[in-house]
């Protein structure tokens, strides 16, 4: 089990004629449907039927630190299963990551961001944890287990890692990250859309991703700056 709890899942390929094939179907390679397979955890509800209240901190805020890595746009309380752990305690179980590092972040949404246990400060393990992050290793590490991350995608990776990393170090909550993430309103960019536009408006045509990421490193520095103040 990795820091955030997510159950083993294994990419799966499969081929059968009840799924969706608009071109028909052939049984041949062509047909196949990849998608994933997950290990089953028994659980006694999500969080969309039980008040917060009672969910430890640091449940919570393991799941902060993978959605804010992985711009997750689909964490609704749904997608989050609760159990009990042997020593009797709550354990979230993070489900559901179908619709995780989107190439924008317009649709981020993180239902946590409401809930008390956000507003407090990542313990110093966390901390620690989020200082091993490295994006660079996490798009070799999905190659090499089959997922060539494309390009707009893997920038939605650094770039969110890049966040996680510099205002940890600032001492922001998960909430205060959440809201640098997440639109206010369906029409209004998010902070971190912000920062993109104008990393993306300060570049000249045919600079490489590297040269991206410089700026809006500096751009994201500042911007913490202010907020944090
Ligand atoms: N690892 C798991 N262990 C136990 N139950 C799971 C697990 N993953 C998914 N489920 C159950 O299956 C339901 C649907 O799974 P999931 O959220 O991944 O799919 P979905 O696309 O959102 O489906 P739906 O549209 O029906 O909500 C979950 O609400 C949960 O009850
Ligand atoms: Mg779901």
């Amino acid at each position: 089990m990795g820091f955030s709890g997510v159950p083993p899942t294994i990419m799966a390929q499969c081929l059968h004629e009840g799924f969706s094939h608009p071109n028909g179907y052939s049984n041949e390679s062509k047909d196949i449907k990849i998608g994933s397979m997950q290990m089953f955890f028994k659980n006694s509800s999500s969080c969309e039927d039980v008040g917060p209240g009672n969910f430890p901190v640091e449940e919570v805020h393991k799941i902060s630190v993978l959605d804010i890595r992985i711009a997750n746009a689909d964490r609704h309380s749904g997608n989050i299963l609760i159990s009990k752990g042997d020593d009797g305690k709550t354990v979230l179980i993070p489900i559901d990551h179908g619709y995780c590092l989107p190439e924008t972040f317009e649709d981020c949404t993180f239902d946590w961001r409401y809930w008390p246990q956000a507003r407090e400060p990542y313990s110093l393990d966390t901390v620690d944890y989020i200082r091993t992050l490295d994006a660079e290793q996490d798009i070799a590490l999905l190659k090499y287990y089959g997922w060539d991350v494309s390009p707009d995608c893997a920038r939605t990776l650094r770039v969110s890692t890049m966040l996680l990393k510099k205002a940890v170090e600032r001492g922001f909550t998960p909430f205060a990250i959440g809201s640098i993430m997440c639109r206010e309103t369906i029409n209004e960019e998010s902070v971190i859309e912000g920062i993109i536009r104008e990393a993306e408006e300060s570049l000249l045509p045919g600079m490489s991703e590297a040269a991206f990421l410089d700026i809006t490193s500096q751009i994201m520095d500042s911007t913490l700056d202010k907020l944090g103040k």
